[in-house]
């Protein structure tokens, strides 16, 4: 029978150079899921989340969604899919307008731009679904100023719009609030709860308070092994985990603690 998980991994391994980043790892998002990524600096998170979006290609192991394997996929094509990574304000045209950025960037990812002979009434459509997203966030009355002009937090749901214009059915978020204002993080947050019950995310984070909030699942990541996985509250209560990990800092901050297994 056709598993109807909307992310599975089985057994992906990725070796850079000597160093063993992504170790046996399987993994598996019903739809719906709000799945935290956590684990030490270097633990393999950011590895990992490219091999599932078609960034880094696997040394073994699959991506599955929905039945279909992905793994030989291009990203472009897993984006078609509809399993689509976060992008980075890095990758925000600064002086374009907040609508053009983001219909750049659905043209550029749906493969629209390449097809201007049959373009017209895709355009339209995209257009239209762009400003939908930006008045969903709440960013449409600014969908014509330069993205250089909002604050952080504001290019950030810039990101998101374009994210939430994809209709992604597995959604990754590598860090989404890594250095956003805890002020701005609820925006974030109130954009992430607008994206369809039924899409799955899979989100990197070290802010704890936004894991416990957003996450009903964990992954715990170590020497790009999985340490633990399961209910956030039964995870971050396992003994191994509170052991390795939670003890060395404190329970709400994972960022720089060095893992010793
Ligand atoms: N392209 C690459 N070539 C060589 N080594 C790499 C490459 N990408 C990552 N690494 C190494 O793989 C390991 C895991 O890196 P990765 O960025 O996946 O960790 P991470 O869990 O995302 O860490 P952080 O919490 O700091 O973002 C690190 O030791 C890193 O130096
Ligand atoms: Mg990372």
């Amino acid at each position: 029978m056709t598993s109807m998980l909307a992310l599975e991994l089985r057994g992906l391994c990725k070796t850079f150079g000597g160093l063993q980043v992504t170790h046996d790892v399987h993994l598996g998002l019903a739809p719906g899921a709000r799945h935290a990524l956590i684990g030490p600096n270097g633990a393999g998170k950011s590895t990992l989340v490219g091999l599932v979006s078609g960034a880094i290609e696997p040394d073994s192991g699959q991506v599955m969604s929905f039945g279909r394997d992905l793994t030989r996929l291009s990203l472009q094509d897993r984006v078609k899919m509809g399993l689509v990574r976060s992008f980075q304000i890095t990758s925000l045209f600064p002086k374009l307008s907040v609508l053009e950025n983001v219909q750049l960037a659905v043209n550029e990812n749906t493969g629209v731009a390449n097809q201007l002979w049959r373009g017209m009434k895709d355009m339209v459509a995209q257009r239209e679904r762009c400003l939908e997203v930006l008045a969903e966030l709440q960013i449409v009355e600014q969908s014509d100023i330069p993205v250089e002009n909002l604050s952080y937090g504001k290019q950030r749901l810039v990101e998101i719009a374009i994210v939430l214009a994809l209709k992604p059915r597995v959604l990754l978020l590598d860090e989404p609030a890594a250095g956003i204002p805890s002020t701005e993080t609820q925006l974030l947050l109130t954009a992430l709860h607008k994206l369809p019950s039924e899409t799955a995310i899979l989100m990197i984070e070290h802010d704890m308070k936004l894991v416990r909030e957003f996450c009903a699942d964990v992954t715990v990541l170590v020497s790009g092994k999985v340490l633990a996985s399961g209910q956030s509250e039964d995870v971050m209560n396992s003994e191994t985990v509170r052991d390795v990990y939670l003890g060395r800092s404190g329970p709400d901050r994972f960022k720089g603690v060095k893992a010793h297994v």
